[in-house]
């Protein structure tokens, strides 16, 4: 008897791979992945904790649930709601309190307790709550198969943080730095790569601090990792996300330098171009040490791509400090980023702060900020345009006969192409360029027409 489950997923890319995870974890017992909450038996809300504005959503999400749940009812049925992710961990108890139509409660560490959580609510009313840090990893409890979705997929190797930015929650929500052994992940990328994927990124909250154990009783840096990863086989593609700028070791630029498969493409958040306002983040760093590592980077591998996160209004921050960070994304020059406006979180030593930097001028300064950073990623993307790049062709495009991949850039690329080429890297000539993609074609390969 097969039961419907549908799962929301907030945040960032990890949360995207518990997802998937807690999908593969209830097959077994039943569960089957739907696309709408509406007669599902089971809903999961996977949250996001990292600004206000997605820790909101969620309580509104599960007021829409409710009329969901109501309906099951009437229909004869239950409709399970669990809440999981950082959201979950770090604000359980309130969930609680405020969400009376919430059954589960399970953190970011301790999802494979699903199945008896869900079988512990399913018999009784009241809340099933699993917050805790278990001492044994959840990946020792997953099943063994991965299921992949496409050529492309996400594998945590990494989880938590200790580097404690003032702004984050992510140290409270995921826990200390931890990092799974190199077996494990060699084996969990076998079988993506039996399955038909050809592109892993590779997932950590800080995940170039990622120092996993091997055999030999030794630990791999993620350098050396990446190294082992490129010789399984089936694996075209590396990447990996997130990285902080003071764990870029040599080993990890050599693997940039030397390995084929590491995409020259690094997502390396730098927050902020003022050092007061770095170092008032804790994030331990300077401008100039992030001027280095990019420099390191380019020498390795002059073609790298950058990408990054910023945050402006941060307590403190002055219009001298903004114009600091708008000097060095000139300086830098970005393919693409993300920013946001400060968002101060309970228990991170900025809340203490409070938020000082008025409302009208956070929003100025991001539409100012977004603005240059809009404008190098269109100069990146009209550089490509008569340029040959090597594009994964991951699914089926908008229109017919046409296919839509990923340059090594990152940047989706749309063209036409048989179906049965999804899955190979092909080479594209790019002929046009949109702001969020590319358009190519498929390139004459050894003199003829590889469209044929
Ligand atoms: N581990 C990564 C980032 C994780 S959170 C790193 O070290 O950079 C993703 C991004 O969200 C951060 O890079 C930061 O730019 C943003 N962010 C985190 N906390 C925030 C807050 N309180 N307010 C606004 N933006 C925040
Ligand atoms: Fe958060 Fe800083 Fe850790 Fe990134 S490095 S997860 S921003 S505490
Ligand atoms: Fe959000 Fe947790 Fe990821 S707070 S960004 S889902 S680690």
């Amino acid at each position: 008897m097969t039961k419907k489950l549908f799962i929301k997923t907030y945040g960032c890319q990890m949360n995207v791979y518990d997802s998937a995870r807690m999908a593969e974890l209830l097959a077994p017992i039943g569960y089957e992945v739907v696309e709408t909450a509406e007669g599902a038996d089971l809903a999961i809300l996977n949250t996001c904790h990292i600004r206000e504005r997605a820790a909101e959503k969620v309580f509104s999400d599960i007021g829409r649930l409710r009329e969901h749940q109501e309906q099951k009812v009437r229909s004869g049925g239950r409709m399970l709601l669990a809440v999981a992710g950082c959201v979950a961990q770090a604000e359980g108890e309130e969930i609680r309190r405020r969400a009376r139509n919430v059954d589960i409660i399970v953190g970011p560490q301790s999802y494979h307790r699903l199945p008896e959580l869900i079988a512990r609510a399913s018999r009784t009313a009241g809340v099933a709550l699993d917050t805790t840090f278990p001492a044994d990893s959840k990946f020792d409890h997953l099943p063994g198969e991965r299921t992949a979705a496409g050529p492309t997929a996400f594998l945590t190797v990494q989880e938590g943080c200790d580097k404690f930015c003032t702004f984050c929650v992510v140290p409270y929500t995921r826990g200390a730095e931890h990092s799974r052994p190199v077996a494990e992940i060699l084996t969990e990328a076998s079988r993506l790569a039996e399955s038909g994927v050809r592109e892993i990124t590779v997932l950590g909250q800080n995940v170039n601090a990622y120092h996993g154990s091997d055999e030999t009783g030794g630990t791999l840096s993620l350098g050396a990792l990446l190294r082992c990863l490129a010789e399984i086989p089936g694996v075209a593609r590396l990447r990996y996300t997130t990285s902080h700028p003071l764990d870029m070791h040599d080993e990890l630029i050599a693997a940039h330098r030397e390995v084929p498969a590491v995409m020259p493409f690094l997502h390396l958040p730098v927050q902020s171009g003022s050092d007061r306002i770095l170092a008032a983040m804790n994030r331990r760093h300077d401008v100039d040490t992030y001027r280095r590592v990019v420099d390191r980077l380019r020498r390795a591998r002059p073609d790298v791509a950058l990408s990054s996160d910023f945050i402006v209004g941060y307590p403190g921050e002055t219009r001298a400090d903004f114009t600091a960070t708008l000097d060095l994304v000139r300086e830098i020059g970005f393919a693409q980023a993300f920013s946001f406006k400060f968002s101060p979180r309970p228990g991170t030593p900025a809340a203490a702060l409070g938020d000082p930097v008025a409302e009208p001028e956070k929003l100025a300064r991001l539409y100012e900020l977004q603005e240059l950073l809009n404008s190098q990623q269109r100069e990146f993307n009209r550089a490509m345009v008569g340029r040959r790049l090597p594009v994964l062709l991951e699914a089926p495009g908008r229109h017919p006969g046409q296919l839509v991949g990923r340059s090594p850039y990152l940047q989706a690329v749309h063209l036409d192409a048989p179906r049965d080429k999804i899955g190979t890297v092909v080479e594209a000539v790019i002929v046009a360029e949109a702001p969020n993609s590319l358009v190519g074609r498929l390139a004459d390969t050894a003199g003829r027409a590889a469209a044929a």
